[in-house]
């Protein structure tokens, strides 16, 4: 990963931020996005610190498509030649039934899982191919492999990421580009929060009675998708607590 250019959108928070600690560690450059700043800039501190990584951090809302553009004209040209976009900003809002949810909250889970992935994407990919080298990782979600009740939109949009990586797979499979979806179950991150509108007791009772997965846990599996030989492309990778089988069937204790 040495010297490896590193795009992670939404990487303030959660996996986002424990990927870019992983990252950092193995002495990859890190383009770190996110609307959060302060917290975008006291991670750079960190990385700097801790690791001596290079870290350049941009406030970004991935579902404005100007913005994206913006800060790629801020990224310094020779950076400009991403090695590996891993496409992580997402979020869930509430845990409506359709019939009963917020419109405007499907806009904003939508426009964010599905079109700043796609945003970014397209955005980035076409350099990779210019380059004839590069790697997209998405994180979708086992919800976009089962539904679950309240969580339609969410997981529509997980869905979405899986056909989206299996499609972008097919779209450039004449290069050397390798496309991989990671899909993991419960993970203790900032997640419930924000989905709970910053209810923390509501947050906290989804990881009550089961043993999540980390951030740090996921970080390690992108690492890893990321560090096979250039002739592997890791399509998948589904991941849960040891009592989770699916996003809606968790044993607790
Ligand atoms: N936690 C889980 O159980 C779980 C399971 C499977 C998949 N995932 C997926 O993992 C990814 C990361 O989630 P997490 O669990 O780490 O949650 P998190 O701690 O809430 O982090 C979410 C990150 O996404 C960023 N983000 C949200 N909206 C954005 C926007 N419009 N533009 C740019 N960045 C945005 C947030 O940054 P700002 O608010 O600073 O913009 C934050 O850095 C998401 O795609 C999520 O769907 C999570």
């Amino acid at each position: 990963m040495k010297d490896k250019i590193v795009f992670i959108s939404g990487a303030s928070s959660g996996i986002g931020e424990a990927t870019a600690r992983r990252f950092a560690k193995e002495g990859a450059i890190l383009l770190l996005c996110a609307r959060n700043m302060e917290k975008l800039h006291s991670l750079k501190g960190e990385l700097e610190k801790e690791y001596g990584a290079k870290v350049y951090v941009y406030e970004l809302d991935v579902r404005d498509k100007k913005a994206i553009d913006e800060v790629f004209e801020n990224i310094p040209k020779e950076l400009r030649n991403i090695d590996i976009l891993v496409n992580n900003a997402g979020l869930a809002q509430g845990l409506e039934k359709v019939q009963e949810g917020v419109p405007e909250e499907f806009d904003v889970v939508i426009d964010t899982n599905i079109k700043g992935l796609l945003y970014l994407t397209r955005k980035i990919v076409p350099t990779m191919i210019e380059n004839q080298k590069g790697h997209v990782i998405n994180m979708g979600s086992v919800a976009g492999i089962h539904a679950y009740p309240g969580g339609t939109i969410y997981c529509a949009t997980k869905a979405a990421v899986k056909f989206i990586s299996d499609g972008l797979r097919m779209d450039i499979v004449h290069t050397p580009i390798r496309v991989t979806n990671i899909q993991p179950g419960i993970v203790e991150t900032n997640f419930s929060v924000i989905r709970f509108h910053g209810d923390k007791e509501r947050a906290a009772k989804v990881y009550e009675g089961i043993k999540p997965l980390t951030p740090e846990d996921i970080a390690d599996i992108v690492l890893y998708t990321a560090s096979v030989p250039d002739h592997v492309q890791i399509c998948e990778v589904t991941v849960t607590a040891t009592h989770q089988a699916t996003g809606g069937v968790v044993y607790k204790k």
